[in-house]
């Protein structure tokens, strides 16, 4: 019997790149808030949730196995990315089980939200795992600019599948579970239809000012102010999920106290993190200002850089570790979140002054439409960037001399 199952199961595994093949041929299906919640609704389904997830967690599962493929070798065979293959491809196993299966039993739709939650949980670690198989690389490897665009394309889109994917599972664990959820009772899953946008902002900072002052023993005070142009007495709301909103906002406020404290060392008063909420008839903005002393222009966009910024994490009781900054993961998981509604996230800093974190988000729940990345030619052709001779001048770092330029004339 177990000889059979073995060989049952090596028969599947030898399938799996057939499955991905197939699933691969089709595109995501992203969904609008508004889809969200009408599947979470008071007269949600859980069959038909059921039968959208067993078609679209393949087709997400495989579209972005597929670019997982694409990575340079000597990425792909490091056995940290081996190891998140091999949840990938269980993962995938795992629900194509349920293709041939009728929801008509309730079991079924049980043993469904079980493999899902093993699922999530298998799933944990792929952000460490994968920023692991990246140091490997780096210190064997080193870094060039090819790779590092590769990598950074890739992880972008590998990090926005994984995000997504979480999403639709924790839509289908919590909304079919049967239990509402005490302290938020109105939430549908893990959407808040009235999310206060000030309450996330007030949440997020005093958990960051916790771990500042438990590290710095102080921390930047909070100043925080709303614009509602449509309706100036009313606290500012969004339908939006209050995990991500938090997650991002967590993030910048540790960045900007760990800015303001380290570039105030000698000065007895700390200058306050201002916070601007504004809301118009497209956007809500998020602006996070600190006067931490802020990031020569050049350097913006390798705070964004998964292989820049992957340093090891350093040992306990090594000088640069704080808890304020780890990974240096913050910023682009960051932007993931705020892209995958179709917003952004964007720093704007004063090298000498301080930093302009804004978040910018759809203030329409029918504008917030899930961003997913999709496998096809354009994706192919972006894996396969070769390194090009620049069409701008680079400027010589030695000084002119004119006399030798005067005599090669
Ligand atoms: N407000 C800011 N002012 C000055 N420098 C900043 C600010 N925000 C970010 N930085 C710089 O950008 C780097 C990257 O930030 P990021 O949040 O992505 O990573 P990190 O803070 O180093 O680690 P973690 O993963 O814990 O967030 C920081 O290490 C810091 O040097
Ligand atoms: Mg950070």
């Amino acid at each position: 019997m177990k000889f059979v199952r073995f060989i049952m199961k090596n028969a599947t595994l030898a399938n799996v790149p057939k499955h991905v093949e197939h699933f691969a041929k089709f595109s995501p299906s992203p969904l609008s808030m508004k889809q969200f919640l009408d599947f979470g609704s008071t007269n949600a389904c859980e069959t038909t949730s059921f039968v959208f997830l067993r078609q679209e967690l393949p087709v997400r599962l495989s579209n972005i196995m597929k670019e997982i493929n694409l990575l340079p070798d000597r990425l792909l065979t490091t056995p940290s990315v081996q190891m998140v293959q091999s949840w990938y491809v269980q993962s995938l196993m795992e629900i194509l089980e349920f293709l041939d299966k009728t929801p008509d039993n309730h079991s079924v739709l049980d043993e469904f939200v079980d493999t899902l939650v093993n699922i999530r949980n298998r799933h944990n670690d792929v952000v460490p795992t994968m920023a692991q198989g990246v140091i490997e690389y780096k210190s064997v490897f080193g870094q060039d600019p090819v790779t590092n665009q590769n990598i950074q394309y890739f992880l972008d889109r590998f990090y926005m599948s994984r995000i997504s994917i979480r999403m639709l599972i924790n839509q289908h664990t919590l909304v079919f579970d049967g239990a509402t959820n005490p302290l938020h009772p109105n939430t549908i899953g893990s959407i808040d239809p009235h999310c206060d946008v000030t309450e996330v902002v007030r949440d997020a900072y005093q958990s960051a000012k916790l771990v500042c002052d438990q590290y710095y023993l102080s921390s930047p005070d909070l100043m925080l102010q709303e614009m509602n142009v449509n309706n100036r007495k009313q606290p500012i709301s969004i339908v939006y999920v209050p995990s991500h909103l938090y997650h991002m906002l967590f993030e910048l406020f540790k960045n900007a106290m760990r800015a303001t404290i380290e570039n105030h060392e000698s000065s007895h008063r700390l200058p306050p993190i201002q916070v601007m909420v504004a809301i118009g008839g497209e956007d809500l903005s998020i602006k996070v200002s600190d006067r931490g002393g802020g990031v020569p222009f050049r350097k913006i966009e390798n705070l964004f850089s998964y292989m820049y910024s992957t340093a090891p994490t350093p040992e306990k009781g090594e000088h640069s570790q704080t808890p304020l900054a780890g990974f240096g993961y913050g910023l682009p998981i960051s932007r993931l979140y705020a892209q995958y509604f179709q917003g952004n996230l964007q720093l704007y800093s004063m090298e000498g002054y301080g930093t302009d974190a804004v978040i910018h988000m759809k203030a329409l729940s029918t504008d917030s439409v899930e961003r997913l990345p999709v496998y096809n030619k354009t994706a192919l052709r972006n894996y396969k960037v070769s390194q090009e001779a620049d069409d701008w001048c680079v400027p010589s770092r030695e000084p002119l001399d004119l006399t030798i330029y005067r005599v090669a004339k």
